[in-house]
């Protein structure tokens, strides 16, 4: 495993649509073992595969609040039902000490396939569904920081507010 390079806004491959992924082979396999770390070591609750400078329909997504868990990989992710609306503080590992407020559903249905590219279909809600949203948002290019409600802020303000 290895650390990968987050690719910071202002990277035009942030902008990128990802194309799906229709076999896994052992370059896949690493790159998501790299991902995990990369996520890992950011302390991060979500990442795409474009983040990290590859243009494939790969996410993971780690909310559990146990030290020890493992992220959920979640790859060709589509949502498939929304349901309800939150507005919150959002961040990204490529928009460093930045946050805004952004609104998103409060649960969804999300449909994936797993590492062994079997079909799932999940649901969850709050920062399950915000994570979703925000990782595939970035599987079409889009960047929350063109959804934010008001100003982007620094997070130490915000912190101290
Ligand atoms: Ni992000």
């Amino acid at each position: 495993m290895a650390l990968r390079q987050i690719r910071i806004m202002g990277d035009p491959i942030l902008e990128k649509r990802s194309k799906e992924v229709n076999m896994i082979t052992d370059r896949t396999r690493e790159l998501i073992e790299d991902m995990k770390e990369t996520l890992y070591e950011q302390n991060g609750v979500g990442l795409a595969a474009v983040q990290v400078g590859v243009l494939k329909r790969i996410i993971l997504v780690d909310v559990s609040d146990e030290e020890d868990a493992e992220p959920i990989v979640m790859i060709n992710p589509v949502i498939k039902e929304t349901e309800g609306e939150q507005e919150g503080y959002e961040g990204c590992l490529s928009v460093p000490g930045k946050t805004g407020i952004v609104k998103r559903p409060q649960r969804v249905v999300v449909e994936f396939q797993n590492e062994n590219l079997e079909s799932v279909t999940m649901e969850g809600e709050g920062i399950f569904a915000r994570c979703v949203c925000h990782e595939c948002d970035h599987l079409d290019g889009e960047m929350y920081v063109h959804r934010v409600i008001g100003v982007l802020k620094d997070v130490d303000s915000v912190e101290e507010e």
